[in-house]
């Protein structure tokens, strides 16, 4: 039998690399390269879908027929309207703070506005999911226009649900190039296995918490550089570098300072992210018809250096900055926009956590000492 203060050794799976916290239905990412959302390949979703048709199928674990799909949009862009309080409050927040400190504070606000806070049956989160999906990109949309100074802009059952969110947040109707990418970009951040703030907001909700709470932890984590933040980053570096020509210096130079490439390397891909091939060609054909074919090429640049000097590839934030800079969409806003097409996943996973009802709460290797004399607090 172990004596108090003895030492239970335990193995360590430092960032728990590989280690499977739970079963999923949801979606499946695997190291060579494959993403699947219930099931379908992702290249076979990306582009023959809309985003309402993979947030039905995440919600509601199948692609909608013409019927449902129509009633579905419906529904969303009907529930993109925010409570007046959360306006007001998006107006009040300081201008200097970012977008996802704001967008973690109004979702945790909109909880106050749930009129079956206490219900948490599978319908009441189904419609709460439903709502949430809706919201966040209001969410966003508003407090841009709102710190641009420029009026709020009302959603219209004539666009589609991505196309909506554009429009909000821009407040003009986007045209056909634009509305494919919009749709697109959303789709491929729509889900992602076991990410780091899928994780959370499944921490949260595995407690039987709110899943307000779930996504306010979501939210929280995304934004870190490491995940859903490296998408500005690698707008700061990529207005660092002016032309293709500088590429090679600045890389080196960033490795030589052992400093990361914002949007490269992947914790499980070992090959190329399976989303890059979509957003690499949704940036070539948005940089064609912006006139911003440089920034194309520089990219193309800093991809082949950085894989022939670390053999890591681009991930899915890569080539996002560039559609969502050349769509109009300013740095501090990108995470944001992967936070509004990430929500779909996020509610999925909670509500799958909530059918799991398993708490999830691992163990830890304690490294510190035992056995320390007390010393009273006068005489230390
Ligand atoms: N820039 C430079 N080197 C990188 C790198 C990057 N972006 N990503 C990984 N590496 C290096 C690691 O330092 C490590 O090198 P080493 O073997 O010499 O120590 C090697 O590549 C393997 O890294 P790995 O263990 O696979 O990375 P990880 O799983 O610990 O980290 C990330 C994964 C995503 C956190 C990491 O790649 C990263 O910080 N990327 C930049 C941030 C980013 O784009 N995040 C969005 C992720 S979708």
């Amino acid at each position: 039998m172990k004596k108090m203060g003895e030492k239970q050794e335990r193995v360590v799976v430092r960032g728990l690399r590989d280690v499977a916290a739970a079963e999923t239905k949801i979606s499946y990412v695997n190291s060579n390269g494959t993403l699947y959302y219930l099931g379908y390949d992702i290249d076979d979703l990306v582009e023959r879908v809309c985003y309402e048709e993979v947030a039905h199928l995440l919600l509601y674990n199948r692609l909608p027929n013409k019927k449902e799909l129509d009633e579905f949009r419906f529904q969303l862009i009907s529930e993109m309207k925010l409570p007046e309080q959360v306006i007001k409050r998006i107006k009040r927040a300081p201008k200097d703070c970012h977008p996802m400190e704001v967008l973690r504070t109004e979702v945790s606000h909109l909880s106050e506005y749930d009129t079956h806070t206490n219900d948490n049956s599978d319908a009441a989160n189904k419609k709460r999911a439903l709502e949430l999906v809706a919201k966040v990109p209001t969410i966003v949309a508003a407090l841009h226009r709102t710190r641009t100074n420029q009026q709020l802009v009302t959603p219209s059952q004539e666009y589609g649900f991505a196309e909506n969110f554009l429009y909000l947040y821009r407040g003009k109707p986007a045209n056909n190039q634009e509305k494919e990418a919009i749709d697109r970009f959303m789709t491929l951040h729509a889900d992602h296995g076991f990410n780091a703030s899928t994780f959370a907001a499944r921490v949260t909700a595995s407690t039987n918490s709110d899943m307000y709470s779930a996504i306010t932890s979501a939210i929280g984590t995304l934004k870190g550089p490491l995940h859903g933040g490296a998408c500005e980053k690698v707008m700061l570096m990529l207005d660092d570098i002016n032309t293709e020509e500088e590429v090679e210096e600045y890389i080196q130079g960033m490795l030589d300072d052992q400093k990361k490439i914002m949007g490269f390397g992947h914790r499980v891909y070992k090959a190329e992210d399976p989303r890059t091939k979509h957003l690499r060609s949704i940036a070539e054909n948005l940089c064609h018809h912006t006139d911003t074919l440089n920034l194309y090429k520089t990219c193309i640049k800093i991809e082949n250096v950085v894989h022939d000097k670390k053999k890591i590839f681009p991930n899915v934030d890569f080539y996002a900055a560039v559609v969502l800079n050349t769509l109009g969409v300013s740095k501090e806003f990108f995470t944001p926009f992967f936070a509004s097409s990430r929500i779909s996943g996020w509610t999925a996973h909670v509500i799958e956590q909530y059918q799991d009802a398993v708490l999830l709460r691992p163990s830890s290797e304690y490294i510190g000492e035992f056995g320390r004399p007390f010393v009273p607090i006068e005489k230390r």
